[in-house]
């Protein structure tokens, strides 16, 4: 494979000379068959990366989809808020195409506007709600079968209110001014921190939400500071021609098992990413005196699954989820939900074809740049995952599959235990408390989301960890939270690589 081009020709995304998919796939091929055939060990351990063509692959044909006979039932009360999740969201907040690199883009302003909870015991409930929706009046934030935490939009307070009241639907505001949160939620650098982010040969800190830049300068300082044990490899671009970054982690040893971590695949959630950089910097930085079930495993990064979107909501709509592609045939709408787009069971419950929607699907599976890139990525790569980490944000849940209805796999009681293991050790360490069980028996049925796609493959310990908090900030974290929260993910992540190391 190719080595990471300099930092400078990295520096911003290549508007210009985004390369056609035929045309990566094309120079891919050609790289792959022109490199000799090494073995596994015989890689350099910072530098290549295990490809299919350039390695044997023990256990391929072995590996099957689990049928879906394989699956039995699990608990159903979903309905309630599986009807929630099937409508739209919400209509997007801005249908023009907007070009980044120009000064034309208007701040959506969320002043006036609020976040509320509500207790969804009451079947009218549901019915309201969707309602509200429909008229642009609420969109939805997050929610499980007990509560619905809702965006009221500005000047919708008032109806809304009156709405709630006739139902006799109980509330409480946790946001009273969401646009003062945004404003607060991540100011500059105080001095002190600029000096030292000086010294440091990169940007990236932690008491910050960074921009693309800074974070994919990061990770290319890492790989020219430690060649021998990370490099950084761009495994696609988004739609808008911005490098989908992954960084490896691995002393190269034969007998390594694999992980692969991503965040960022929803635009506004910003403590993954944050979280995510966290994890590389520490094994980075750290590497030498890690423990062995770190440093048993190759550890695949990337933090931004989502790049177009993640810059979006710094400089357009801070609460945009989607990617930024123009979506239907009147393109009026932009963005799928790249967490309903994966290719097992698309097209399901819990997922929209409204182009529109919030969480529209996409016109067929993997019809997005930024999903097909990390499928092929896996697909196509040498390496067996033992583990598909995908960090959101948020609620404070460990959720395994399946996602897409009632349903568990057939080793879902492993994924418990160790999603306990890893809840207690984030307990343990900050404090957070954590909910652990399937994805649609814990929130909603959702279909074609990434971590179903992964276990279907074969990936064993396949899990979505929505990250802090349960509502108090929901997406909009104050920066001082940064830490606490990555530090004692970490911690969960820890254990899990001991699981890992056992499985
Ligand atoms: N909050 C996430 C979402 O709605 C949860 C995804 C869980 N996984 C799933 N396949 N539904 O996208
Ligand atoms: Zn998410």
């Amino acid at each position: 494979m190719q080595r990471a081009p300099s930092a400078a020709a990295q520096k911003s995304p290549s508007w210009s000379f985004a390369m056609e998919p035929w045309r990566t796939l094309l120079v891919l091929a050609v790289a792959a068959a022109a490199a000799a055939t090494p073995l596994i060990d015989q890689l350099a351990p910072g530098q290549e990366w295990p490809a299919r063509s350039s390695v044997g692959q023990p256990g391929d044909s072995t590996k099957e989809e689990i049928k879906v006979e394989d699956v039995f039932s699990g608990s159903t009360n979903e309905t309630a808020v599986e009807e929630v999740d099937e409508e739209a969201f919400a209509k997007a907040v801005i249908t023009k195409e907007v070009d980044l690199t120009k000064d034309e883009i208007t701040k959506v302003d969320y002043s006036g506007a609020q976040v509320w909870k509500i207790q969804t015991n009451k079947r009218s409930v549901v019915a309201v709600v969707g309602r509200l929706r429909r008229r642009n009046l609420v969109s939805t934030w997050g929610g499980n079968h007990t509560h619905m935490d809702i965006l009221v939009k500005p000047n919708a307070v008032k109806n809304v209110t009156r709405a709630f009241k006739r139902e006799n639907i109980t509330y409480d505001v946790l946001i009273e001014d969401l646009q003062r949160r945004i404003d607060e939620e991540n100011p500059p650098l105080d001095e002190n921190e600029l000096s030292l982010q000086d010294r440091r040969g990169h940007k990236m800190t932690w008491k910050q939400y960074h921009r693309l830049e800074d974070i994919h300068q990061f990770m290319d300082y890492l790989a020219k500071t430690y060649p021998s044990i990370i490099s950084v490899n761009s495994i696609g671009k988004s739609h808008e021609g911005r490098d989908l970054k992954v960084l490896r982690i691995s002393d190269g040893k034969p007998t390594n098992k694999a992980v692969w971590i991503d965040g960022g695949i929803h635009a506004r959630e910003w403590i993954s990413p944050a979280t995510v950089t966290y994890f590389i910097n520490q094994f980075a930085e750290n590497f030498d005196v890690e423990s062995d079930d770190v440093k048993n495993i190759d550890w695949y990064i990337l933090p931004v699954v989502n790049p177009d979107g993640y810059e979006f909501t710094h400089l357009g709509d801070r609460l945009w989820r989607k990617n930024r592609k123009p979506q239907g045939t009147t393109r009026v709408c932009f963005g799928a939900d790249l967490n309903r787009n994966f290719g097992y069971r698309w097209g399901g419950k819990g997922s929209s074809n409204n182009p529109c929607s919030d969480i529209y699907r996409g016109s067929r599976a993997f019809s997005e740049p930024e999903t097909k890139a990390v499928s092929d990525f896996i697909n196509n790569s040498a390496v067996n995952f033992t583990a598909y980490l995908t960090y959101h944000s948020y609620g404070q849940y460990i959720l395994y599959p399946w996602g897409y209805d009632s349903v568990v796999p057939p080793d879902y009681q492993q994924l418990d235990i160790v999603g306990k293991d890893v809840a207690r050790a984030i307990q343990q360490t900050g404090g957070s408390e954590y909910s652990v069980g399937s994805s649609s028996g814990l929130l909603y049925p959702a279909a074609g989301g990434s971590d179903d796609w992964a276990k279907a493959k074969g990936i064993k310990y396949t899990y979505t960890i929505e990250l802090s908090d349960t509502g108090r900030y929901g997406f909009i974290l104050p920066v001082s939270y940064i830490e606490p929260v990555a530090r004692e993910s970490l911690a969960g992540l820890r254990v899990l690589a001991a699981a890992v190391n056992k499985a």
